[in-house]
């Protein structure tokens, strides 16, 4: 007997949906997580929900707050050359996107795996997986240090960037496919209403900005900044000024700055996602540059195709769409990586370009909005590639 069904490292919104959907199928499992739940709770990260998200979190009823209090958006700006060129996804592709920040997703499902029944252990972490036998070993150390060790008949690394399931799949911590970009971005929170009724993605001379919301009263914005930049480095008049200068002529309303957070850049897909009787999902899988929001959409994609494969593995000894996991998986990873990757170098200031590189990337931008064949294909990413199972 091993102590459940399956281990899943990692309570961030991978491992819990697959939790949530085991437990639908009758799969016990037990989910672990290095951080607490006030942390997994209150971390900022991005908002944008794929259509597919939002119908797989209020479907199997892991959500419902997101339809009372997200935000459809059914649209976004374009900015360049001091123009905004609206792209409406409701009429090119039927569908839209919600603006709900990820940890409200984290909250509902923490709160619906609880309500459940759920074990879920905060503060542990695994320190090294076998997953090679019929019996899978997870050891782990809680918080006072003690170590312990979950066994069950498969373990899933939902556990991020810094998987430490990872290392065991692949047989090294950072092996995979690589790109870095050379800025980051300068993330703020701020109290002000929105400035704009919809997302503006903003490309000038000046640096690339965001200007997103989280709802009538408090809004989330960035600016490309250098990878090192210091976030407290600007008083709250500069960032302002650089807001207003990267999206001129529209105006921005201001207000106090009670955040600031510098993101990283960069794009990895690891060499291997299943490796004997464990599977890697969400970041710990692949990482994506946050130009377009599809970090957390993929984890659900990811999820929706393994979650079967398991049923099938557990309740049948059925091998055959564990097998195809990755294949499957990585089909999506990697047309994720494209617009991620197609969205940033699209809109960000390149300092290595030549002046022909600069007017080729306004040439790339009008190819987007003057022909509705370039504006539904970013509509049809943006808003998310059909998941498996809908
Ligand atoms: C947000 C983040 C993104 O990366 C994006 O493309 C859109 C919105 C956000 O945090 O609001």
């Amino acid at each position: 007997m091993t102590d459940t069904q399956v281990a899943i490292v990692g309570a961030g919104p991978a491992g819990l949906l697959l939790s949530h959907l085991l437990a639908m199928d009758g799969i016990e499992s037990i989910v672990i997580d290095s951080r607490s739940r006030e942390n997994i709770e209150d971390t900022v990260r991005a908002g944008i929900l794929e259509h597919d998200t939002v119908k797989v979190l209020t479907e199997t009823a892991a959500s419902q707050r997101v339809l009372e209090d997200g935000i459809r958006h059914d649209g976004i700006e374009l900015r360049f050359a001091g123009a905004g060129h609206r792209i409406d996804f409701a009429k090119l592709v039927g569908r839209g996107v919600w603006l709900y920040p990820q940890h409200e997703v984290l909250r509902d499902l923490i709160a619906t795996r609880l309500a459940a029944g759920q074990a879920l252990r905060f503060e542990t972490s695994a320190t090294g997986v076998d997953a090679d036998a019929d019996v899978v070993r997870v050891a782990t150390v809680d918080q006072s240090g003690a170590p312990g060790a979950i066994t069950a008949e498969f373990v899933v690394g939902a556990d991020g960037s810094r998987s430490v399931v990872r290392a065991f799949v692949t047989g090294a911590t950072d092996s995979g496919h690589f790109h870095e970009y050379p800025f980051a971005w300068f993330g703020i929170l701020c109290e002000a209403p929105p400035s704009a009724p919809e997302l503006i993605y903003s490309n000038s001379e000046h640096g690339f900005a965001l200007i997103s919301q989280r709802s009538a009263t408090v809004q989330r914005m960035y600016l490309q900044c250098d990878p090192d930049l210091d976030p407290e480095a600007m008083s709250d008049a500069e960032v302002w000024e650089q807001f207003r200068l990267r999206v001129a002529p529209h105006d921005l309303v201001d207000g106090p700055i009670f955040q600031r957070d510098v993101l990283r850049f960069r794009s990895f897909v690891s060499s291997s996602l299943r490796r004997g009787r464990a599977a890697l999902v969400g970041d710990a899988a692949h990482t994506v540059p946050p130009t377009g929001a599809k970090g957390l959409n993929l984890a659900v994609a990811d999820v929706l195709v393994l979650a079967p494969a398991l049923r099938a593995l557990i309740a049948n000894g059925d091998q055959a769409l564990i097998d195809g996991y990755a294949e499957q998986a990585l089909a999506r990873v990697w047309k994720a990586q494209h617009f991620s990757w197609w969205m940033t170098q699209m809109l960000h200031r390149q300092d290595s370009a030549d002046a022909f590189g600069h007017l080729r990337q306004l040439g790339e931008l009008r190819s987007v909005v003057d022909s509705e064949a370039g504006q539904r294909y970013l509509a049809e990413a943006y808003t998310g590639w059909p998941m498996p199972g809908l």
